[in-house]
């Protein structure tokens, strides 16, 4: 078990921005000097750039609105700080860089496969930073259930997965968001979507099908948990999950989304993993089945998308749930997003009372089903 980087960093602006307020309440104490912050992702470039620390308590809410009237003070700061590190960089490889040599897991010990949003986020103290828009891909499918198991019988490495949602402009977490999330099975074939280029295009039956898609509304600690398995791969991109976030949504009697397809986003995202813990889930069975190449986070554009932004950082944390991998993996992370931002969503299919329903206009110009659909527009 190991401290990780983005960890410590995070620390360590969790403590900078105790200071801060610290200060304002003490102005006879000097304020933390640039020296003391060590090189590590500590700003977006976005003047709306803000920091929030996650504690689900109603106590650290009030906490934190006390720390946000110490904005302007920090922002000073902040911005003393950005110089020293822009100063500071041994590196000018780019951030991505940065969050492919960091690892993610986790050395928590309290995880077990039944924690609870509350009890994962409870001491969060991850930096509050625009997640980046990226393609919403060439298969999502509009009017999924909201359900939190979405394994539907597919065989892989079980996948507990958590995330917190705040306002990018407040670092408040963000309640009755509809966290929308999809990714491949295990041999990287993608439920409800008939294409070439995933899967066996003869296989009608997979229009129907809704494995590994759903729809999970945020508590009031701005979180919601699902489970499913770890995704597999296929020719041309690493492994991911993607994220569509809807606010303002209405909730039907029969567990889905009202006008899903007709409604814009607050967010259009893709999660990642570590390369070594992908190494670990691909030696195992069917994974170890799938004869596709794997290509690397390093290799994958739109991993360097969501990592390339100064902060961001899209690998979940995680730690295993057993001795092997098979037993599972529990992951998280914080998103933080735009609640008045609005992206086009651009759906492959339908999945309706009648089951699942191509949307021809989309999946006409496709190609090959290789990774594109349309970029998030605001
Ligand atoms: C886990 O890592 C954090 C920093 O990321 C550190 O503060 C904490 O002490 C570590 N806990 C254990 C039990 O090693
Ligand atoms: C987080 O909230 C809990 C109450 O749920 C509180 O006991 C704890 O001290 C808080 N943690 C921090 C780091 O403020
Ligand atoms: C999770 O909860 C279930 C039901 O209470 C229990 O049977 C199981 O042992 C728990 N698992 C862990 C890892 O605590
Ligand atoms: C959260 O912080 C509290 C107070 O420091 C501590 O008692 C508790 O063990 C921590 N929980 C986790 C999950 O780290
Ligand atoms: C989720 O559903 C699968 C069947 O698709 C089942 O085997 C598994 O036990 C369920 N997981 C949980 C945590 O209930
Ligand atoms: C993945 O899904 C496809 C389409 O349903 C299916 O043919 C394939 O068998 C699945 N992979 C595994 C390992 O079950
Ligand atoms: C959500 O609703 C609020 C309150 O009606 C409104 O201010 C906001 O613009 C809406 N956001 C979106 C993305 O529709
Ligand atoms: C997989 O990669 C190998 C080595 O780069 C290459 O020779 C092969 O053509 C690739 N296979 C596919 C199906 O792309
Ligand atoms: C859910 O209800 C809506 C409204 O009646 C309907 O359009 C949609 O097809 C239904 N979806 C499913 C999966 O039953
Ligand atoms: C999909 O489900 C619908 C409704 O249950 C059914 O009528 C249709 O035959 C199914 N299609 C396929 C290809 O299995
Ligand atoms: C987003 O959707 C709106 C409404 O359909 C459309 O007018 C607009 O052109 C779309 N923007 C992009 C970039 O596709």
């Amino acid at each position: 078990m190991f401290v990780t980087k983005v960890g410590l960093v995070r620390a360590l602006l969790l403590a900078l921005v105790i200071t801060a307020a610290v200060v304002s309440a003490h102005p006879g104490e000097a304020p933390p000097t640039p020296q003391n912050i060590v090189e590590g992702k500590l700003y977006r470039r976005s003047a709306q750039a803000q920091y929030k620390r996650c504690n689900g308590s109603r106590q650290s809410l009030q906490r934190r609105h006390a720390v946000n009237t110490q904005v302007h003070r920090r922002q000073k700061l902040l911005e003393q700080l950005r110089r020293a590190r822009t100063a500071q960089r041994r590196s000018d490889s780019g951030y991505a860089s940065e969050v492919l040599e960091t690892s993610h897991v986790s050395n928590r010990t309290d995880i077990t496969s039944n924690s609870t949003t509350s009890a994962v986020f409870a001491n969060s103290t991850d930096a509050c930073v625009l997640q980046p828009e990226v393609t919403i891909g060439p298969y999502w499918v509009s009017g999924e259930l909201l359900r939190s198991n979405l394994t539907d019988d597919q065989p892989g490495v079980p996948l507990y997965l958590d995330a917190q949602f705040v306002n990018i402009n407040t670092c408040e977490p963000v309640t009755d968001l509809y966290w929308e999330i999809w990714n491949c099975n295990s041999t990287g074939v993608y439920s409800g979507v008939v294409a070439s280029g995933n899967g066996n295009m003869e296989d009608e039956s997979n229009l129907n099908a809704t494995f590994l898609r759903g729809i999970q509304r945020t508590d009031e600690n701005g979180a919601a948990q699902f489970q499913t398995i770890f995704p597999g791969h296929y020719t041309g991109r690493a492994h991911h999950i993607h994220v569509v976030a809807h606010i303002n949504a209405t909730v039907l009697p029969n567990s889905t989304l009202a006008n899903s397809a007709n409604t814009g986003a607050v967010h259009i995202g893709q999660l990642f993993f570590d390369q070594d813990l992908i190494s670990q889930v691909e030696a195992s069975s069917p994974y170890s089945s799938n004869t596709q190449n794997i290509t690397t986070n390093a290799e994958d554009s739109i991993f360097a998308q969501e990592a390339d932004s100064e902060g961001s950082d899209p690998v979940l944390e995680y730690v295993l749930l057993g001795d092997k991998i098979e037993d599972g993996v529990f992951a998280w992370t914080s998103i933080a997003v735009d609640v008045d931002a609005k992206y086009n969503t651009s759906a492959a299919a339908a999945y309706t009372k009648d089951g699942g329903v191509a949307n021809e206009q989309s999946l006409n110009g496709m190609g090959d089903g290789a990774p594109g659909g349309l970029a998030p527009s605001k």
